[in-house]
C-alpha cells in the first residue's frame, strides 16, 4: 500500500483552492473506508452534514446508503466511499462542470490507489464524471460499464438522496447492487 501517495493526496485535497468552493466550505471531505476495498462507491458532493463532519454520506442519504450496503453484506468500513467533488456546493446545488473538472484528478488518484474490483456510481453526477455520459441514470443503470482507460467495471444506480424522494425506485437500486455482486462473484447470504 503506497502510504506516502495517500498522505500526499490527502494533504493536497485538505488545502485545495482550485475552485471557488473552497471559499464556502467548512472543510474538505476526502473519502472514507478501507484503502484496499474491493468496492468503491462514488457520490456527488458533500452536503451540509458532510461539510460539518468531514466525512461523506453521513446525513440521511448516508444512512440509506449504509442500509443498502448492509443488504449486500458490507459494513461501511469494508468499502471505500468518496464523492466526485470534495467540497460542499452552497445551497446544495449540483457541482458545476468546472468544479467537477478541477476535482477530477483527486478522484482518479483515489481510484488508482484503491484499485477496486468494482465501482458503484451513485447518481448522475458520478455517472457522467466517470463514464463521460450525459444519458439519464435510468438508461445507464441495469448493465455493467467499464471505466474508460481502466479495466474496472462500473455499475450505475440511483443516488440514495433520490431514493429517499422516490422510494419506489429502491427495487431498481437493489437490482443494481445484485448485478454488482454477480459481476464480481460476490455471494449474497
Ligand atoms: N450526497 C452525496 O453525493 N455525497 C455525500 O457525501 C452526501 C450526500
Amino acid at each position: 500500500m503506497p502510504a506516502g501517495a495517500w498522505q500526499t493526496l490527502k494533504q493536497e485535497v485538505s488545502v485545495c483552492r482550485r475552485c471557488p468552493l473552497h471559499e464556502t466550505r467548512t472543510q474538505t471531505v476526502f473519502g472514507v473506508g478501507a484503502e484496499n476495498a474491493d468496492w468503491m462507491l462514488i457520490g456527488e458532493a458533500p452536503g451540509v452534514e458532510e461539510d460539518r463532519r468531514g466525512e461523506p454520506f453521513v446525513g440521511r442519504a448516508g444512512q440509506l446508503l449504509d442500509r443498502m450496503l448492509k443488504a449486500v453484506g458490507f459494513a461501511r468500513e469494508e468499502v471505500y466511499i468518496a464523492n466526485v467533488v470534495k467540497c460542499r456546493p452552497p445551497d446544495n446545488r449540483n457541482p458545476a462542470p468546472e468544479e467537477v473538472l478541477q476535482c477530477d484528478d483527486y478522484l482518479r488518484r483515489q481510484i488508482e490507489l484503491i484499485r477496486p474490483q468494482i465501482i458503484i456510481a451513485l447518481g448522475g453526477v458520478a455517472m457522467s464524471a466517470l463514464l463521460n455520459e450525459q444519458t439519464p441514470v435510468g438508461k445507464m443503470r441495469g448493465r455493467v460499464h467499464t471505466l474508460p482507460g481502466a479495466d474496472i467495471p462500473v455499475v450505475v444506480t440511483y443516488h440514495p438522496a433520490y431514493l429517499l424522494r422516490a422510494p419506489t425506485q429502491k427495487r431498481a437500486a437493489w437490482e443494481d447492487l445484485q448485478l454488482a455482486c454477480r459481476t464480481v462473484g460476490r455471494e449474497l447470504k
